[in-house]
């Protein structure tokens, strides 16, 4: 029996990959290779030593994401693929309901056609819009702020109304925090497209010589020094939770929201700082305007995770700086070119402190 990875060549879905091959279970690929690249999957492979099937499928083509289902023995599915960059939703909403909420109804009527109903949902913080405190538990009022947003939100109010209709179904909503790091290798890691909309990503790209300087959006906000605070969580830890989640509906049915982050709050010029200090290089940044919608602190309160799956975030700040910048140094222009030799202009700065 297989677990299906839909979205499995992003960089969520790829490190989750490399835990569930890892933990000896059999996968099924699903990527339409959007908003990923196919050698991240041969990443995969190299981690791992494994073998697998990669379907290069939109999850907006029924027939296929059926016959994927036909052609395999799946047990349950762990759905990644969607399109998740915040300013380019605001500017594309029909896009990002198109691709995300109707490419969500695709894949779970396909799944209640081949009876499998284990389903562990890619969600994220991004449901609680402005929170009014922190740390953020489940119950928190929801209500997203912009397009991505709400595609996450109403794909979370269909799953439930599924499960209302069908209580065979055992779903997970798995709400991620910040997640940034890398798999130790330094084989797979965070490769936007363009310009990154996330802050680790441009830390390690103005370290790795691609961008100039940081700009900081704001530092007016009621925080410890006025810059926006988040719950960054390494990617590792989180795709062991994927699995967690995986044990937790295969052994019992229902529908259940559950915050992945650590609980623990580091502001952006702290997370400058924790990232010098990790690869000796100074970041230049310059203070810029708020970005529209950013809330000042957003942090997660995960103790629900720890008493239904058991799972709690292990690794520090430190190790997610230090294999962010791994995977930075070691694919300085991601997966499209992996070695610095290809590029002798890229020099990697290293500060003097
Ligand atoms: C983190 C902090 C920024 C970039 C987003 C999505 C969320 C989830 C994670 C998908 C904030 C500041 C950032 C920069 C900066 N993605 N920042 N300069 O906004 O917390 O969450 O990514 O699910 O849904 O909303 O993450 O990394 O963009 O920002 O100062 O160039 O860094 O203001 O305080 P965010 P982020």
């Amino acid at each position: 029996m297989a677990v299906l990875v839909t979205g499995g060549a992003g960089y969520i879905g790829s490190h989750t990959c490399v835990e569930l091959l890892e933990a000896g279970y059999e996968i099924v690929v699903l990527d339409n290779f959007n908003n990923s690249k196919p050698e991240s999957v041969e990443r995969i492979k190299k981690i791992t030593g494994k073998e697998f099937q990669t379907y290069c499928i939109d999850l907006l083509d029924k027939e296929k994401v059926n016959q994927v289902f036909q052609e395999n023995e799946i047990d349950a599915v762990i759905h990644f693929a969607g399109l998740k960059a915040v300013g380019e939703s605001v500017f594309l909403p029909l896009h990002y309901y198109h691709n995300n909420v109707t490419g969500t109804l695709v894949l779970c009527e396909a799944m209640k056609n081949n009876n499998v109903k284990n389903l562990v949902f890619s969600s994220s913080a991004t449901v609680y819009g402005l929170p009014e405190q922190c740390p953020i538990t489940e119950d928190f009022r929801l209500g997203a702020l912009n397009p991505y947003g709400r595609t996450k939100l109403m794909i979370e109010e269909i799953l439930k109304d599924l499960y209302v209709s069908d209580n065979e179904w055992s779903i997970a909503l798995l709400r991620y925090f910040n997640p940034i790091g890398a798999h130790k290798s330094g084989l797979i890691g965070e490769d936007p497209n363009g310009v990154p909309n996330n802050l680790m990503p441009y830390i390690t790209q103005v370290a790795v010589g691609k961008l100039h300087e940081l700009n900081v959006f704001g530092n007016q906000y009621s925080t410890k020094d006025g810059t926006g605070v988040r719950d960054y969580i390494h990617v590792v830890d989180l795709a062991k939770g994927h699995l967690k989640a995986l044990d937790m509906i295969t052994s019992s049915t229902g529908i259940e929201a559950l915050n992945l982050g650590t609980g623990k709050g580091y502001s952006v010029l702290e997370m400058v700082s924790a990232f010098e200090k990790v690869s000796k290089i100074r970041i230049p940044y310059k203070v810029v305007a708020p970005r529209p919608g950013d809330a000042a602190v957003c942090c997660a309160n995960s103790d629900k995770a720890f008493r239904m799956m058991g799972w709690k975030a292990e690794k520090g700040i430190e190790e997610m700086c230090e294999d962010s910048w791994r995977w930075q140094k070691m694919n300085p222009y991601g997966y499209e070119m992996n070695n610095v030799l290809d590029h002798p202009h890229l020099s990697i700065k290293v500060g003097i402190f």
